[in-house]
């Protein structure tokens, strides 16, 4: 009786073991090569992991380089004037993460001796690092056995136990599964599985590593589905004079993107005849539709002229960025 009470675990601590060999040594011949693999400093983990945050791998690669040319140590972001990080965020939005990311630089430097601390209790007290990011700091350069969870992961999950799992359960289904040995190549692997092969709508469970291992084999679908994108219409002003053009800086107490430098807005009653240009953008739930005129900005544009070798300096949002990339201005 004894002996057969206690073979579900013997077999659940079996399957985990499996589990973890077949997911490690699948990352280990497939996982890609991305830059922020290739060494585990802290600062380039944390740079990486903030700029994944709701940003495709695609976009990240490019910026990932530039920043890191621009600020290689924690020490030289945080020396750093916002608005020279803000530029150098140009172009991969949700502001809020440099902006924090910067704070987090500065109190590491001055609080910290420049040294990050080495668990996940003490990287979730820095500004913009919660529970997921800590976890994977911690666990791919330091090495501590903390799971991570995001998007990826739980879908992971609920496919492999064969149930939808709510907030704390999810969180301790990714713990129960993490081995002692490379939790940080066990936590990216979860991730890459999820991102590569366990996909949303259609799973490749044929080139999975742990198909045998799944209750679902995908099966289980996301329920629901995204929600619509909103249709928004905006105009704006290309204003150019003597090799400078018009810019206006968002306001500080903004909700999205304060701070940044765009063009002026015109009001839509002067959208007749054909814009000089005409393009779209979408920025989370909204899809614009963004009509450029050359002319001159409203009056009362609380803005300056910007010679165009200054402007790349500048934080600029990222819509602004492509409609003055698509003039040809910079
Ligand atoms: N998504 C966010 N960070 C990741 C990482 N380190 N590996 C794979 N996917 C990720």
């Amino acid at each position: 009786m004894k002996a057969n009470h206690c073979r579900p675990s013997v077999d659940r601590l079996k399957k985990t073991s499996l589990f973890q060999r077949r997911l490690l040594a699948w990352y280990d011949g497939n996982r890609r090569d991305l830059p922020w693999r290739h060494d585990h400093d802290p600062y380039r983990v944390w740079l990486s992991e903030i700029m994944l945050q709701q940003t495709r791998v695609a976009a990240v690669l490019e910026h990932y380089r530039t920043f890191l040319r621009r600020f290689p140590t924690v020490k030289r972001l945080a020396s750093a004037r916002e608005s020279s990080v803000l530029a150098a965020w140009s172009g991969l939005g949700y502001y809020r993460r440099a902006r924090m990311l910067h704070a987090a630089a500065r109190k590491i430097v001055k609080d910290l001796a420049g040294m990050f601390p080495t668990n996940a209790e003490g990287l979730r007290a820095l500004p913009g690092i919660g529970r997921y990011t800590a976890a994977a700091i911690a666990s791919i350069a330091f090495d501590e056995p903390v799971a991570v969870v995001d998007g990826n992961v739980e879908r992971v999950l609920q496919r492999l136990l064969g149930r939808n799992l709510a907030g704390q359960e999810t969180w301790q289904a990714a713990q129960g599964l993490l081995g002692r040995q490379r939790p940080g190549d066990f936590n990216q692997a979860m991730m890459e599985l999820g991102a590569t092969v366990c996909l949303p709508r259609s799973p490749m469970c044929r080139a999975c590593p742990v198909s045998g291992l799944c209750s679902t084999r995908g099966a289980l679908q996301q329920p629901g589905k995204s929600p619509p994108q909103r249709k928004r219409e905006i105009h704006y002003a290309l204003h150019r004079e003597n090799g400078s053009v018009f810019l206006v800086k968002r306001p500080k107490d903004a909700s999205l993107m304060p701070g940044m430098w765009e063009l002026p807005e015109l009001p839509l009653v002067n959208t007749a005849g054909e814009p000089y240009l005409k393009l779209r953008h979408s920025i989370t739930v909204t899809d614009y539709l963004v009509r450029v005129s050359q002319a001159t900005a409203p009056d009362g544009s609380n803005g300056r002229w910007v010679p165009k070798g200054r402007i790349a300096t500048l934080p600029l949002t990222g819509l602004a960025r492509k409609i003055l990339r698509a003039a040809q201005v910079i």
